[in-house]
């Protein structure tokens, strides 16, 4: 397609519609009546919503048909619309939040769970994905905390570019655009609030936040999201110097910059833009090219241009960029590009693709204690399955896309599919609400419990608790999940406590009490059948934190690469007495369970680290080397974890950072050595001239199974 010819074939109107995204349901509306609602409230008329180039939201491959004959025919150039969705983790087989994703500590696994989800979506319409949503996050008050890969820059970017790799592929059929999100550093507001404001240096933004989309920039992802956040004041929606300077001046980023929902609009609201014509002129001149569900830049560009406020050579750039996306995705010569009723019905949901997202669900589940609990027996003539989360589709998690409750394996389906031959108890006890004090149930579920050879107590958050809009003040299990806990633990010792939710909890109340904690997180569409696996014993727990657990949310935010300060506390774990040092008098500072902290059913044991120099230059590589045995009975595997300190440095630098880890699975007793490769390049860092560089000196790695459990070998970079 020649697309700068077609461009010059083009009226405004036409441009600047290829830049207005609306929802779907502008489009299916049987009459122009029923779409005046909708779009009067952006102000446009129902003719103006079939010159949009874009849609977000609709339903699989009918609907999207539908909808591109519908728009193509008005259009005047018949230009074929690009549609986007939120394929969050899974499109109709729901694989784990991507939290729990990022706990699998397995780029691969990533990756394999994005290509499925990919193809599903292909098939059902969709073009391009909103995802991955790589904010780092360090405050669970925040229920956006699922979508991402939680605290750590590594992990962060490492999980960024296995998703758009598993998204976008070779861009194949069965691939889709990705929309790297939400740019940028939307997970640092200062109260863990959505649409909120972040202030932080740019040193800080640059060492840590931006780097999870740098990831995804070079891993060529074709989309980018501004997001609701202002940084300093300024909205992202507007931000010249992100969007424009470091996006794509020096990332070198082509590809397309879309608002996200209405955040053309919301400047307004922001205070910092005085109307449409405004907020538009200020989103374009930043570098925004589609607008998300409003139309500002539609309703003004002609003044714009003419009041010299925008240039019409901005608006050609941004659709080019919009049209040369849908010429790489085939649209023009196949405007329904992979959409099929047909495959949709024989892929959706296929066998196959289930067994991926139990595969995943067993693998990033995080066991965090376990005194002799698990695995239960797989002889056990009865369970007693308790708790709010024993036999609902409801953990299915948020985002799910066009994922059902309804085609969701249960923990009692899963338990009861495992050992058909035992009697289960299921037995709900109190509900789930957050607020829930209602504990009349609980008797009932205690004479279960005496009865049973195991129980499984399924507690936690429900999935509306999270995601978008839905941040917590608090973090802890409700006063009836609570009491519940206390009365089943104390009635039957072999009770696990399987925990739901979508960001770390406050599990301090029920630690105590607990022989056995499993965090499943949401786990999708074969959650249930996952739990079984691991609860009896068919798959060994293998999750590791990618988001610290705190003892109590007033240690938000909360997580393990933290400056040391002028006067660290002598034992974090503990509510020193010392005086006069960085210190709560009423909690310890350590986190309940820390990141990249896990079980399994056997042990480990770690080595020292050795390394094969002492003194690295800085076009040189030393090599980190670091034995681990399983000293238990089972097999297991364990994710080696390298974090490294700089001593000293213009700056002061963080105790430790995670620079690179690798799963090793070994059966018991057998021992493998695990390397890492260390260059100068990983002691860059944003230094006090401001300048991504290293600093000769002192260094340390620390290697282990967890940011908390290190050994340490010094070296030093001359
Ligand atoms: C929402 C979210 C964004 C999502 C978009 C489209 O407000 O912030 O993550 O992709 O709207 O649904």
């Amino acid at each position: 397609m020649d697309i700068k010819k077609l461009i010059g074939e083009m009226s405004l109107k036409e441009k600047v519609g290829q830049l207005m995204q609306l929802h779907g349901n502008f489009f299916l509306a049987q009459t122009a009546a029923e779409l005046t609602g909708p779009a009067s409230r952006l102000n446009i008329s129902p003719d103006d919503a079939y010159y949009a180039g874009s849609v977000l939201g609709f339903n699989g491959a009918e609907e999207m048909m539908q909808i591109q004959d519908t728009v193509m025919k008005k259009q005047p150039h018949h230009i074929p619309v690009l549609f986007m969705y939120d394929v969050i983790h899974g499109y109709k087989t729901v694989y784990p939040i991507p939290l729990a994703i990022a706990c699998s500590f397995d780029d691969a696994l990533a990756e394999k769970c994005a290509a499925m989800a990919a193809k599903e979506a292909a098939v059902s319409g969709v073009n391009v994905t909103f995802s991955p949503m790589v904010d780092i996050a360090r405050d669970a008050r925040w229920g956006r905390v699922m979508e991402g890969a939680g605290e750590d820059v590594t992990l962060g970017c490492r999980m960024a570019n296995a998703a758009v790799r598993g998204y976008q592929g070779d861009m194949g059929k069965y691939n889709i655009a990705a929309c790297v999100k939400h740019f940028a550093a939307y997970g640092a507001t200062e109260d863990g609030r959505d649409y909120n404001s972040v202030d932080m240096s740019e040193r800080t933004m640059r060492q840590t936040y931006l780097r999870p989309y740098h990831a995804a920039t070079d891993a060529k992802v074709r989309m980018l999201m501004t997001s609701f956040n202002t940084i300093a004041g300024l909205p992202c929606a507007g931000n010249k110097r992100l969007v424009t300077d470091v996006l794509r001046g020096e990332w070198g980023f082509d590809g397309v910059v879309i608002s996200d929902y209405n955040a053309y609009r919301e400047m307004i609201r922001h205070g910092a833009a005085s109307d449409y014509a405004d907020a538009a002129a200020k989103a374009t001149n930043a570098g925004g090219d589609i607008e998300m569900m409003s139309a500002t830049l539609y309703l003004s560009a002609e003044k714009l241009i003419n009041d010299g406020r925008i240039t019409e050579k901005q608006i050609d750039d941004a659709v080019y960029r919009v049209l040369k996306l849908k010429d790489e995705l085939g649209l023009f010569d196949n405007p329904y590009r992979t959409a099929d009723t047909s495959a949709e019905k024989e892929i959706n949901l296929c066998r196959a693709h289930r067994d991926t997202a139990r595969d995943a669900a067993r693998k990033c589940a995080v066991l965090l204690k376990n005194n002799g609990v698990l695995p239960f027996s797989k002889n056990v003539g009865r369970v007693a399955l308790i708790g709010p989360f024993a036999d609902t589709g409801e953990i299915i998690g948020s985002w799910a896309c066009h994922g059902s409750p309804n085609d969701t394996v249960t923990v009692a389906a899963g338990i009861r599919s495992l050992l058909p031959d035992a009697a289960v108890d299921v037995i709900p006890a109190v509900s789930w609400d957050i607020y829930a004090d209602d504990i009349t149930g609980i008797p009932n579920a205690v004479k279960a419990a005496k009865k049973a050879d195991a129980v499984v107590l399924c507690l936690g958050e429900h999935q509306s608790m999270s995601g978008e809009g839905n941040s917590r003040a608090t973090l802890t299990l409700s006063r009836a999940q609570t009491e519940l806990a206390r009365a089943i633990t104390a009635a039957n010792r072999n009770t696990a406590v399987v925990v739901f939710g979508g960001r770390p909890l406050e599990l301090t109340s029920i630690e105590p009490f607990s022989g056995a904690i499993m965090m499943m997180w949401q786990p999708g569409t074969e959650g249930g059948s996952a739990c079984a696996d691991l609860l009896f014993g068919n798959a060994e727990p293998e999750g590791r934190l990618a988001m610290s657990f705190p003892w109590c949310v007033g240690q938000m935010p909360i997580y393990y690469s933290k400056l040391p300060t002028a006067r660290p506390v002598p034992n974090s774990k503990i509510i020193t007495e010392n005086t006069y040092c960085s210190r709560y008098i009423d909690a310890p500072v350590a986190p309940l369970y820390p990141f990249g902290y896990g079980l399994g059913y056997t042990t480990f044991e770690y080595s020292a680290p050795t390394v094969s120099k002492t003194q690295l230059k800085s076009n040189d590589a030393l090599t980190v080397s670091v034995t681990v045995t399983n000293t238990g009975n089972r097999p297991g595997t364990d994710t080696v974890q390298l974090y490294i300190r700089d001593k000293t440095g213009s700056l002061s630098r963080p105790v430790k950072e995670l620079k690179d880890y690798k799963k090793v699975a070994l059966s018991p007793n057998e021992s493998k050595n695990v390397t890492f490769t260390v260059t100068e390049n990983d002691l860059r860092y944003y230094t006090a001239r401001d300048v991504y560089e290293s600093e000769k000196g002192e260094f340390e790695i620390m290697t282990g199974p967890d940011s908390d459990n290190i050994q340490t070998v010094a070296f030093e970079l001359i």
